[in-house]
């Protein structure tokens, strides 16, 4: 077993969790109590298959911006960055999301089938977008949180006009709730959770 990254898995996993812990906002409290019903012991760590993806350019500057909101998250997902298994939504492709979008987009996972440890119908991972991106309204039927570490992203929730959203701040999707993101001049990076029934994916609302 390769010690050093399952310590730095585990103090990723510990640093979510410590941040998360310090907010109230809705769907936290769930979140967390899946969380702690999660396996992170030695015996259930595996290592991702590392796999970059183009959108890793603007890691770099998200790393150091979370760096002003939590030090500990920002340095843990540094630890760690080099052994995470980018991955896109097989679905999302240029031709239905425009031009560029699949060079600005992707997410990995800390705790799922692909991450740290395989979780039970649980995932925990990092979402990155690019800037000036619109990912377009989507569903799915696992309950999500987001957690943007990053400053400058605009969410909406069942249609609604989209609201940005300060960096540390959470938002929640109910399972089945329809929700979008778009950045301006800054690239995301959250962290993000679905809680349960994470079998079926995402769906765009008009693909
Ligand atoms: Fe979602």
């Amino acid at each position: 077993m390769n010690q050093d990254l399952y310590d730095n898995a585990r103090r990723l996993v510990g640093a979510v969790t410590r941040g998360l812990s310090a907010r109230q906002g809705e769907g936290v409290a769930e979140v967390l109590e899946r969380l702690s019903e999660q396996d992170i012991g030695e015996a259930a760590f595996q290592e991702p298959a590392p796999k970059g993806l183009p959108v890793l350019v603007c890691l770099p500057q998200c790393i150091g911006e979370t760096m002003l909101l939590d030090p500990d998250l920002a340095a843990a997902i540094a630890a760690v960055e080099d052994a995470l298994q980018w991955r896109q939504s097989a679905s999302y492709t240029d031709h239905v999301l425009g031009a560029g979008f699949t060079a600005n987009y992707g997410w990995a996972e800390i705790i799922g089938p692909h991450g740290f440890f395989a979780g039970s119908d649980f995932l925990l991972g990092l979402l990155m977008l690019g800037p000036e991106r619109h990912y377009p309204d989507h569903y799915h039927p696992a309950p999500e949180l987001y957690w943007p570490l990053t400053s400058g992203s605009f969410w909406s929730r069942d249609g609604k006009s989209f609201d940005m959203k300060a960096q540390g701040a959470t938002i929640w999707h109910p399972a089945m709730a329809l929700h979008a993101t778009i950045t301006n001049d800054m690239p995301l990076l959250a962290a993000w959770c679905w809680t349960s029934a994470t079998a079926t994916p995402a769906k765009l609302k008009w693909a």
